[in-house]
């Protein structure tokens, strides 16, 4: 059975003692744990999930980069088993060691790394990437500079997505991009994008803006004949 089956509401009871086990050893971040798996992230989750699913996109050779994963809640359990792998970079080390806890999957990487400032070589595999950022607002870099900052090219053209979200929140605490429209998000994007699908996900506290697309590769053909491919070059 899969941890967690959105379409069916779910949810696993091995993963949910996952959760209470790590309330229990961390008992300061019991409430930021919960708050991961609250009603709001599964509605901003499950937009998100539901609009990748059903695009087609997800194929079981495919990496999935996960950017400020915190407790990889909900991502993680519905992607792990559809995709090759996935890394999930969170700045906090804490939060990964919990994250690692909670999701027992072989295939999933949790990272402590800040992608604004150091470069991970996943990004320059040749292999289609999802690349997820649901922690906009909380990372000062806007993601067509983070998604430049890491570009890489390859010989093999590949297929880049992407599934960002932020919101207006700008009164909770370590909110420090965020957006007041969709407009506004699409501006954060790398130039050359498709969007496949953007939404408004209102809640009590405000709102949060949804990006899913795919990123266009710049192609460039070399004197000696051969074609090489980057994603970011051409950003903003
Ligand atoms: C509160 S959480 C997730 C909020 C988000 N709205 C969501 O629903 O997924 C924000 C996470 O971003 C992480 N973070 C902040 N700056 C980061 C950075 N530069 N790189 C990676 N993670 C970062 C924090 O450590 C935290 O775990």
């Amino acid at each position: 059975m899969q941890k967690i089956d959105l379409f069916d509401n779910k949810f696993d009871i091995g993963y949910a003692q996952n959760i209470f086990e790590v309330s229990r050893r961390f008992p300061e971040k019991t409430v930021d744990i919960f708050d991961s798996i609250s009603k709001n992230q599964f509605i901003s989750k499950k937009e998100l999930l539901t609009s990748v699913l059903t695009s087609g996109i997800i194929h079981k050779e495919m990496k999935v980069i996960v950017i400020g994963s915190w407790y990889g809640s909900i991502l993680v359990p519905v992607l792990a088993p559809l995709v090759k792998e996935m890394f999930c970079f969170d700045i906090d080390k804490e939060a990964n060691h919990i994250a690692s806890i909670i999701n027992e999957y072989d295939n999933v990487q949790f990272r402590s790394a800040d992608l604004t400032k150091e470069k991970h070589p996943v990004f320059g595999e040749e292999v289609d990437l999802l690349i997820i950022n649901t922690s906009s607002e909380h990372i000062e870099m806007k993601m067509h500079e983070l998604i430049k900052f890491q570009s890489h090219w390859t010989k093999k053209r590949r297929d880049i997505y992407f599934a960002v979200q932020s919101n207006n929140m700008t009164d909770i605490e370590g909110h420090i991009n965020c957006v007041h429209s969709l407009e506004e998000f699409k501006s954060h994007l790398p130039a050359r994008n498709q969007i496949i699908i953007e939404k408004e996900i209102p809640e009590e506290r405000g709102v949060r803006y949804f990006l899913f697309g795919q990123i266009e590769l710049q192609v460039e053909k070399k004197k000696d004949g051969t074609t090489r491919y980057t994603f970011g070059e051409d950003s903003k």
